[in-house]
């Protein structure tokens, strides 16, 4: 089946709302989460591999920029790409086509921005068009959940109502998500460079500690929706941002409470961790001043800093 090369950009994710509810008896968590998609992004480059040694299987390489230097040391077993490249081929039973994905990473890894997450579900989007396997959107995810429980979001990406343990999305029609009103402001991504937090511990923190409560979104939901109506501006939306993850990890980790201290500092009504961190997102109006004192306070060399904006759906073709 003749194909050709094509790119796709996928993007980044943080949580504007995310509640434990319990350990489940699978061991995993119950969520309520909503998840927004931010353009920042990775890129996939994707060609038929013929070589004859690859054929029918998957060879990834890596940008060299820090990020691929660093995802480089990881084994292929656990890139979610090659998990979900796999996944894909066993569940429609079809001989796997042989790929090259080139991964030009720029979302920080282990930074509770959904990176991998996100490469996977780029990934099955672009087979089940290669393969002509038409499978339905719930059929990729439920595919997308065997491989990690951020992946089936990606797949719409947008802004999502997450529950179960991340499995059952509900895409929401925010036409623009709180920036309608305010232009000006966009998501602030801080990430301390020497600091990654696994997501396994940080469920083992909240376990320990028993950190379950009953949350629901609504006011956050009615707040976006009014911000995407130009009724009301962001200030309303603070209020209601959560990360239940925040309650043990900020005791734990003393810089993250540094971070949130330094980005209210700024001028962040309500710093937010993003998932389980160690990634911290904030409002902020993006001005030429408040670059150069983001950069002041967060240098390059010891932080990632990214100003980004909701992107609407999820990995595009470019
Ligand atoms: O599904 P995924 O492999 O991304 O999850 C990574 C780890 O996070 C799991 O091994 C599990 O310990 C934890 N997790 C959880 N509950 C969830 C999602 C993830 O306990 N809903």
């Amino acid at each position: 089946m003749p194909i050709a090369t094509f790119k796709i950009k996928t993007p980044a994710k943080i949580n504007l709302f995310l509640n434990i509810r319990g350990q489940r008896p699978d061991g995993y968590h119950e969520l309520c989460m909503v998840m927004q998609a931010i353009a920042l992004f990775d890129e996939l480059t994707i060609a038929p591999n013929l070589d004859a040694a690859s054929r029918g299987d998957i060879r990834v390489t890596l940008e060299p920029n820090d990020l691929g230097r660093l995802l480089g040391k990881t084994s292929a077993r656990d890139n979610l790409l090659v998990r979900a490249y796999r996944a894909f081929w066993e569940a429609i039973k079809l001989p796997p086509l042989g790929l090259h994905v080139h991964l030009n990473k720029q979302i920080p890894v282990q930074a509770g921005l959904g990176g991998g997450s996100s490469d996977a579900a780029a990934m099955l989007l672009a087979l089940n068009h290669l393969s002509h396997a038409h499978l339905s959107l719930e059929e990729l995810q439920r595919i997308g959940a065997s491989v990690g429980s951020d992946v089936p979001f990606f797949l719409t990406g947008g802004t999502a109502l997450v529950a179960g343990r991340g499995e059952q999305i509900q895409p929401l029609a925010i036409a623009n998500p709180y920036s309608a009103s305010h232009p000006s402001l966009a998501w602030l991504i801080v990430k301390p460079r020497d600091l990654g937090i696994s997501t396994q511990a940080a469920y083992q923190a909240v376990r320990e500690a028993s950190a379950y409560r009953q949350m629901t979104p609504e006011y956050l939901l009615l707040a976006l929706q009014k911000s995407s109506q130009s009724q009301s501006g962001s200030n309303n939306l603070a209020h209601y941002l959560q990360n239940d993850f925040e309650s043990v990890l900020f005791p734990q980790y003393p810089a993250l409470e540094a971070m949130a201290n330094q980005l209210r500092d700024l001028g962040v009504e309500r710093p937010l961790l993003s998932g389980s961190g160690p990634s911290m997102a904030g409002l902020l109006a993006l001005n030429p001043a408040s670059q150069k004192a983001v950069t002041s306070v967060f240098p390059p060399d010891r932080f990632q800093v990214f100003w980004t904006h909701p992107h609407l759906s999820g990995p595009v073709q470019v």
